[in-house]
């Protein structure tokens, strides 16, 4: 099992440390609750801050989805669709509900591995 981090483990490092983990960590934005059995929009922006490269020899594949332990969705990432400079990746999921979400999206650098974000909790209303 490949070792999954997160900006968490980072965070009390020195600027350069946090700059390196933000860079890498994917980011759930979305709104703060859902409707029941209505579409809903996911984003996930890789970096709150700092851009990463996206040059040929180091670049994000693919950002994924998941709902605790399920796969809701993955993009696929075509490196040169966003050029050749640093970049914030992003991906757009939509998903329709019928429970309350435990959202964690989770991202891989070809160079630095796996990153997840934080969970996030989403709960669901009826209209
Ligand atoms: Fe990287």
């Amino acid at each position: 099992m490949p070792r999954v981090f997160s900006y968490q483990e980072f965070e009390t490092g020195s600027e350069k440390v946090r700059q390196y983990a933000d860079k890498h960590s994917p980011v759930i934005m979305c709104d703060s609750e859902a409707v029941r059995n209505m579409p809903f929009r996911v984003k996930v922006k890789i970096g709150k801050n700092v851009k990463h490269p996206n040059a040929p020899d180091h670049h994000y594949e693919y950002i994924q989805l998941w709902n605790l332990e399920t796969l809701v969705g993955e993009a696929k990432i075509q490196r040169s669709s966003f050029g050749d400079d640093p970049v914030h990746i992003e991906a757009d999921f939509l998903l329709i509900p019928k429970i309350s979400l435990r959202l964690t999206a989770v991202a891989y650098c070809n160079k630095h591995g796996l990153w997840r974000s934080e969970e996030l909790f989403v709960p669901i209303k009826d209209e």
